[in-house]
């Protein structure tokens, strides 16, 4: 992680430059309202940003795709269906597994959708590597929207406002696939949380951590960093943290066909966990309670398991009940109050 400090002077920079665009006048602040900029303390994304640019045209068509269950089969189901704002873009607890057309129960738990533009693999099982490429998925999937692209973009060009809005976006006629992708990635790309108290501190933007705060960032460094690693709260390997002894959802073997990757998923960010339980690729956990006490003495043995929850004498991570409140305290630092209640990202059309 940023020392405080370092991260300070780095935002410094960044807000003067940011301070001589605003100086040129209102079109430049108006633009910075759909601009993509790197948060200070973040490392460096991986978005193909040269092939699609975000403009605040394509911005507003990829938000309001978001929001339109046309995409969906039997119009009923949108993205924000399973990816609701208020829960940090993740599914409610009343829906362990995400629900799509027809009420079809799908495999695993919808997961937040934040800071997209920073990571190079997709789904607990990195089996999308390109941003560009998730809304097909999901669109396309039989358990979530059930619809083809091919009828998605015939009903896009049949609808009496989307061509219009495509033409404003791309300058294009006729409406096809590839543009509807790059729409969605612009809205997607920015949705970035980075305004937590945490980050606030780091930044050293005026924020203080508490005692208790402190001492629990400091056990999650030691006993959880060197998976939830950096400022993403993730190092984006694939592990099997113990959840299990057997697997009926093979995660990441599903995509490498080997058996050593069964069980393991994609080491998850911890941004606003707070808000989007419950927890785990199959929602075994319902609370960050039960999420620690599983890394305390609940860790399953199997032969994929990582040897960072087995030093060979015992399972798991060593951790007082009081050590786990401080941990969550600190993971509590991490809800971006602003974030889910940005106004960008809500379905204003
Ligand atoms: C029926 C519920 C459902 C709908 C509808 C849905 N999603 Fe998802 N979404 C999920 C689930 C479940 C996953 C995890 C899939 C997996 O790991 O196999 C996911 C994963 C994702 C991810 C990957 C996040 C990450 O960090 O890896 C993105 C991005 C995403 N969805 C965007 C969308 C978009 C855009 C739409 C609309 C076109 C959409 N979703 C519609 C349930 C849904
Ligand atoms: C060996 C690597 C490793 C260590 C160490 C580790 N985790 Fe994890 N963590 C993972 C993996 C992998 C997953 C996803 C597993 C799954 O979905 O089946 C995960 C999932 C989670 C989740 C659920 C996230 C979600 O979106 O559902 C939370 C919360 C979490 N870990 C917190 C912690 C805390 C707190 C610690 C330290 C006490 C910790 N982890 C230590 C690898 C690790």
């Amino acid at each position: 992680m940023l020392s405080g400090k370092q991260a300070g002077s780095v935002l410094f920079a960044a807000s003067l430059l940011l301070f001589s665009c605003q100086s040129e006048g209102d079109e430049g602040l108006m633009d910075i309202t759909y601009r993509f900029e790197k948060p200070a303390n973040f490392p460096e994304p991986t978005y193909t940003f040269e092939n699609n640019p975000v403009t605040p045209e394509g911005f507003r068509l990829g938000r309001r795709l978001f929001f339109d269950p046309l995409l969906s089969r039997d119009g009923s189901v949108s993205c924000s269906n399973c990816h609701q704002q208020g829960l940090a873009f993740a599914d409610g607890p009343q829906h362990p597994f995400s629900v799509g057309v027809d009420n079809q129960l799908g495999i695993r738990n919808a997961p937040p959708l934040a800071n997209l533009a920073f990571k190079r693999e997709f789904f607990w099982d990195g089996g999308v590597t390109h941003l560009d490429f998730v809304p097909t998925n999901a669109i396309e999937n039989e358990l979530e929207m059930d619809e083809s692209l091919a009828n998605v973009v015939d009903k896009l060009n049949q609808h009496p406002e989307y061509p219009a809005l495509f033409k404003q976006a791309f300058g294009v006629d006729t409406i096809t696939s590839p543009y509807m992708l790059h729409a969605f990635s612009q809205f997607m790309v920015m949705m970035i949380s980075a305004n937590s108290k945490y980050d606030k501190y780091v930044r050293n933007e005026g924020e203080t951590l508490t005692d208790e705060e402190l001492k629990g960032m400091r056990l999650f460094e030691e006993k959880c960093g060197a998976c939830h690693s950096g400022e993403l709260f993730s190092d984006f390997s694939f592990r099997n943290n113990g959840i299990s002894t057997t697997f009926s959802d093979e995660g990441r073997a599903r995509i490498t066909e080997h058996p050593s990757d069964i069980g393991k998923f994609r080491v998850p960010s911890l941004r606003n966990i707070a808000r989007t339980a419950p927890y785990m690729h199959n929602a075994r956990l319902k609370t960050l309670e039960e999420v620690l006490a599983h890394y305390a003495s609940g860790v399953q043995e199997s032969s994929t398991l990582d040897p960072l929850l087995n030093d060979g004498a015992q399972l798991g991570i060593l951790m007082t009940d009081e050590e786990q409140a401080q941990i969550i305290t600190f993971l509590e630092t991490l809800t971006d109050y602003e974030f889910i209640a940005d106004e960008r990202f809500q379905n204003t059309q």
